[in-house]
């Protein structure tokens, strides 16, 4: 009997595969980066043959340093970065062009007309999103109207359009040889292509982005006993594993810290992050700049909702730091150079790069540093930095709050910059709450996992799964109401100075 679970997670900046037990624990994991590719201001895109061949870099390397094989995979789970866009020829896997990137602004002018004759108002009811460059639709329809051939093979049926989880599953079953096209309801619901309550692709939606329906792939559940497929043996598996589970990074990470109940949130610090509040089987329209979107769906049973509010540049800007302005070597430099400061000495840093997102939704916005004088340093910049990853997911919570009713009592949290101790003790800070981190830290391939081995019966069920979370850390407030009052004014008073920027 196989007694472990494989996990697929391909994010934005790197892919990796990890194996766990039964417990919940790793066994082993492998990860690489990949190429961002930035050819003009605003355009963020992915090579997908690169994006493949990770993919299959890190599974084979990871069953490797595990001494396992196919035989020992229970079931295999995709996560994946959501709302990327890419379209493939389906006779020879040849993508048209590169993969347009969550990140990327190119699409606002294709968004921005939505609003100018009520599509906009559609695209919110029945999709549950705001209009914005941050989805698929419209960076589908740039591709239709700019890569060459794209049209004519999408009319024909040879063009095929995916979002990751689509991609690598149509690859790592077979390719032009056979591969299956599908996708799940969690990833489905970041296109403005989706119904939220039926489910199924819209006729009218697509037709606001002149999308063929038939290069879009079938919805499937995020959990499915009856697999969407299983790897080729001569695949990086090197076996056939059962492919049963795939949901959108965010939506797996929910799994994996076992919000399964109303009322149970988490947020996810990456290169953004993601705040999202299990809402049951209910969509909650927002009326205070949160997504509605699926958070997953197990098999037959009802599809389970969520509200998110969704940031686009957290991590990111302590890379920017590094990358871009080199004051730091490595992100984890960040926290020491902070902490040589008591605070930000009363600047901020909006780092609106690709726009504000959530709860704003502007993409006239660019990023700012207000508040300078000739006192400040690069310490200051940094604590500035830390303090925006807090006070952005400060912004949503209290949107979450506004729609919901829900207040958080703690905020479950997990990604990369959680382990970053100053900020998630400022995050305490900012909220006026505790902030929980579990042990482990690697939330979105365990949901992954999860969501897998829950289909196959390898896990009995979420009363199994909930007993395998377990607090490593926690930060209680530590600033008085006043502090924080102040703080969070001066926040938003920056954010002001950042919006109406681009034409
Ligand atoms: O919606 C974008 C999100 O899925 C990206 O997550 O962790 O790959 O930056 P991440």
């Amino acid at each position: 009997m196989a007694d472990f679970v494989g996990a697929l997670d391909q994010g934005t900046t790197s892919t990796r595969f990890m194996i766990f037990d039964r417990g919940g624990a790793e066994v082993a994991r492998h990860q690489l980066e990949h190429q961002q590719i930035l050819p003009r201001d605003g355009w963020v895109e992915h090579d997908p043959a690169e994006i493949r061949d990770r993919a299959g870099d890190v599974v084979a390397g990871a069953l490797e340093r595990a001494g396992l094989t196919a035989a020992d995979l229970d079931s295999v789970g995709i996560a994946n970065q959501r709302e990327t866009t890419i379209v493939w020829d389906r006779r020879t896997g040849r993508p048209f062009g590169n993969a347009l990137v969550w990140q990327d602004t190119r699409t606002r002018r294709i968004v921005s007309a939505l609003e100018r004759d009520g599509r906009g108002d559609v695209v919110r009811r029945r999709a549950g999103l705001p209009p914005a460059t941050y989805f698929a639709a419209g960076k589908l329809q740039w591709i239709l109207e700019n890569a060459d051939g794209a049209r004519a093979a999408a009319e024909r049926g040879d063009a095929l359009f995916g979002t990751v989880d689509s991609w690598l599953l149509w690859t790592l079953t077979g390719g032009p040889d056979g591969g299956v096209h599908v996708t799940d309801a969690t990833n489905a619901s970041r296109t403005m292509l989706m119904d939220l309550e039926t489910l199924d692709w819209d006729d009218e939606l697509l037709s606001f982005f002149g999308v063929p329906r038939a290069m879009l792939p079938r919805i499937r559940p995020s959990s499915s006993a009856e697999p969407y497929g299983t790897t080729r043996p001569g695949g990086p598996f090197g076996g056939e594993v059962p492919l049963t589970a795939a949901l959108g990074d965010q939506q797996a990470a929910m799994v994996g810290q076992v919000c399964f109940a109303p009322g149970e949130a988490k947020n996810t610090y990456g290169t953004g992050n993601f705040l999202l509040l299990n809402t049951g089987t209910e969509p909650v329209r927002s009326e205070a700049g949160m997504v509605t979107t699926v958070c997953y769906r197990f098999g037959d049973e009802p599809p389970v909702y969520a509200l998110e509010g969704s940031i686009a540049v957290t991590g990111s800007a302590v890379q920017w730091l590094r990358d871009q302005l080199g004051v730091i070597d490595d992100a984890a430099q960040s926290e020491a150079l902070a902490a040589t400061v008591p605070d930000s000495g009363g600047a901020y840093f909006v780092p609106a790069f690709s726009g504000l997102f959530a709860p704003y939704w502007r993409s006239d916005a660019r990023g700012a540093v207000v508040g300078l004088s000739r006192f400040h340093t690069s310490a200051h910049l940094a604590r500035a930095t830390l303090e925006a990853i807090c006070y952005q997911s400060r912004d949503v919570v209290e949107a979450m709050r506004a729609d919901s009713g829900v207040a958080l009592d703690v905020l479950k949290v997990d990604g990369g910059v959680t382990a970053n101790a100053l900020c998630m003790q400022t995050q305490a800070d900012v909220l006026g709450v505790p902030v929980s981190r579990p042990v482990v830290a690697e939330t979105t391939a365990l949901g992954a996992a999860y969501a897998a081995g829950l289909a196959t019966g390898f896990w009995r069920g979420t009363d199994e799964l909930r007993r395998n979370w377990a607090e490593d850390r926690r930060w209680e407030p530590s600033w008085d109401d006043d502090r924080r009052a102040r703080g969070y004014a001066g926040w938003r008073k920056a954010v002001e100075r950042t919006l109406d920027w681009v034409e």
